[in-house]
């Protein structure tokens, strides 16, 4: 008897707290996703930049010079995102995240990463010759190092779709050949 009038009365409370706080909501919360991405209803306003911007793709990067500006990422662009912030990073941007990058100490100035003017005119195969071999096989400076043996073809192939995706000016032509998106068309 006295068990059961425990259990009451807790119940009665969860029940008198649940519809204490429904109330205090104008709309019902919902953990749906956004009207156009198909699954419906909900007045919850949200920004039209947000963690949403990952739904039907492998992640984000915020545009370098537009930070406002989200660029979702495909599997081959965000798997090309996770080896440069592994390898590149501290050569080829300006901060990293853990904290200023190696950059300026560098004599020359490795280009930053999404500098379109410098690589929407070099062509998937020159890129990846240039990542693969290195500066000094082509002539060029010595600090940058060669990749050709600790990445693979396909990690550069990854890398440079997303230099591709986050290239300012944007990069025009299809990126990386043989690499599909859901729609089908080259990304
Ligand atoms: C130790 C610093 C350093 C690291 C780490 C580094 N780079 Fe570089 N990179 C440079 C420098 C310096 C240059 C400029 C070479 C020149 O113009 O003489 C350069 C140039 C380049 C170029 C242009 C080559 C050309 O032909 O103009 C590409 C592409 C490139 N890097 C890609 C990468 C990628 C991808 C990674 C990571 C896998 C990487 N770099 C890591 C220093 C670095």
């Amino acid at each position: 008897m006295k068990v059961l009038l425990i259990f009451l009365s807790v119940l009665i409370g969860c029940l008198g707290l649940s519809a204490y706080t429904m109330s205090r909501f104008p709309t019902t919360p919902c953990w749906c996703w956004s009207r156009d991405q198909g699954m419906v209803v909900t007045t919850v306003p949200h920004p039209r930049w947000n963690e949403y911007a990952s739904y039907g793709s492998y992640g984000t990067e915020a545009d370098w010079n537009d930070p406002q500006r989200i660029i979702p990422l495909d599997y081959h662009q965000a798997q090309g995102k996770r080896i440069f912030y592994q390898q590149c990073v501290w050569c080829h941007a300006d901060t990293t995240p853990a904290g200023p990058s190696n950059r300026s100490n560098v004599t020359p100035a490795p280009p930053l990463m999404n500098d379109g003017a410098v690589f929407n005119g070099m062509s998937d195969a020159s890129l990846q010759q240039a990542i693969a071999l290195g500066g000094r096989a082509l002539g060029k400076s010595a600090m940058m190092p060669p990749y050709g043996k600790s990445l693979t073809q396909d990690d550069i192939r990854n890398l440079i779709a997303y230099m591709r995706v986050i290239a300012v000016p944007a990069y025009g032509k299809p990126s990386v050949k043989g690499h599909r998106n859901r729609k089908g068309k080259t990304s």
